[in-house]
């Protein structure tokens, strides 16, 4: 049953068109370079990268010497749509063994990179070049390269650190999957996998924290030729690569940098107007998280955002504000008012387990969500909040 479900998920993810992004360079220079000192000697896994295509593999192939790696391994995975056809390079492989063409998962192990010479003819991240080297091998695997096989588990607990871009569809797994082997990772996903109840525990219990380098905006990635390209932000290059732009995107890490310990600067002052309590969680509400009020001990309910500039020192986690995370206090029968604020006929208890608040029409930009089906009173719903408290009191 659990095996049924297990390749019914494989499945599902082999059709999902979003597992097929690929990183810039660009973008895994900027984040890696927060964790330098961290790969000397270490052993560094890419688990969904196929040497020839992924930057992944490239970043690390040619800063090999610079970081000190010990090793890298980069595992590839079959029929992966943007992979090159290599059968050449396994001679002892017929082709026949491949109906349509399909590609094959294989696995490059790489312990030297020999150093450059200067001259600007060679891309230390070739890979021909680097298995001219005999202590560099390039090898088939016997399953499919998926990051959950038995073969690639091996691989994993070899490694000390695992760096990539993981199918977006199987992220939770992907994630679970490091975590039970106690492993260090710097990976990419999107900002909504902050609120997966396994993610979140782990950034609570602070196992788990968002990298350096993005906290707005999007990405570029390329996509594979079949992509399509009706979405807003996509670009074709001069060679017909198709490239898309991607909002949300986060690093996800368990490995530490100094830029995380820095505090966030407040300069707002506690106002109830501003920032009233919650009708059901005993929590002040808080907008933005720049306007944190410097002076407030007590819990406070602040966009997910909040992570992009959180000091593990500075705050603690409380809890997640969504349905389901935390015990509301209210158990009010309300009436659920539309985008207008004027009635559905439909009713609630407890706001469908939201934050809410009383409504202000002062300072409120949108209309109520609920109607007190006692006392008629207006409330407007909060979304999705992370409730924190500092951990240390200013004079
Ligand atoms: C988001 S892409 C990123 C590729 C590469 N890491 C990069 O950043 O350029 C995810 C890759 O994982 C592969 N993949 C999908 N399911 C997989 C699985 N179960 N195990 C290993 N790799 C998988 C996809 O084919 C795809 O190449």
């Amino acid at each position: 049953m659990v095996k049924e479900m297990a390749n019914e998920r494989f499945d599902n993810a082999k059709r999902n068109k979003n597992d097929e992004f690929y990183t810039q360079l660009v973008d895994i220079e900027k984040e890696l370079k927060y964790y330098k000192e961290y790969f000397k000697d270490k052993i560094v896994f890419c688990n969904c990268d196929d040497p020839y295509e992924s930057n992944f593999f490239k970043y690390f192939a040619m800063n090999f010497n610079y970081l000190g790696l010990k090793k890298l391994i980069c595992t590839s995975f079959d029929d992966s749509p943007i992979a090159y056809t290599h059968l050449s390079l396994f001679p002892e492989i017929k082709e026949k063994q491949f109906p349509n063409n399909n590609r094959k998962a294989y696995k490059i192990e790489i312990n030297e990179v020999d150093d450059y010479n200067g001259d600007g003819a060679i891309d230390l991240s070739d890979v021909e070049y680097l298995l001219k080297n005999k202590n560099n091998v390039l090898t088939l695997l016997k399953g499919n390269g998926d990051f959950r096989s038995n073969e690639c588990i091996e691989l994993l607990k070899q490694a000390d650190i695992i760096v990539t871009n993981p199918p977006f569809s199987l992220f939770g797994e992907y994630l679970s999957q490091l975590i039970e082997f106690n492993k260090k990772f710097i990976i990419i996903g999107n900002v909504n996998a902050i609120s997966y109840k396994e993610t979140f525990k782990l950034i609570k219990e602070n196992k788990l924290w968002i990298g350096q380098s993005i906290h707005s905006g999007d990405r570029e990635f390329r996509v594979p030729d079949y992509y399509p390209l009706e979405a807003a932000g996509y670009r074709v290059d001069d060679n017909g690569v198709k490239y898309i732009r991607v909002k949300g995107v986060r690093w996800f890490t368990n490995v530490d940098f100094s830029e995380r310990h820095e505090d966030l600067q407040l300069y707002k002052m506690y106002n109830a107007d501003d920032n009233p309590m919650y009708c059901n969680y005993d929590a002040i509400n808080v907008d933005k998280t720049v306007e944190i009020p410097c002076n407030y001990y007590g819990k406070i309910g602040v966009p997910i955002t909040f992570l992009d500039k959180y000091n593990p020192d500075q705050f603690e986690i409380v809890a997640l504000g969504i349905v389901g995370s935390i015990d509301f206090t209210s158990d009010r029968r309300m009436e659920i008012l539309d985008k207008f604020g004027n009635p559905t006929g439909k009713f609630t208890i407890n706001a469908k387990g939201t934050l809410y608040k009383k409504y202000n029409p002062s300072v409120d930009k949108k209309p109520p969500a609920f109607k007190d089906c006692e006392t008629g009173e207006l409330y407007s719903s909060i979304y999705a909040r992370i409730i924190i408290r500092r951990k240390q009191n200013e004079n």
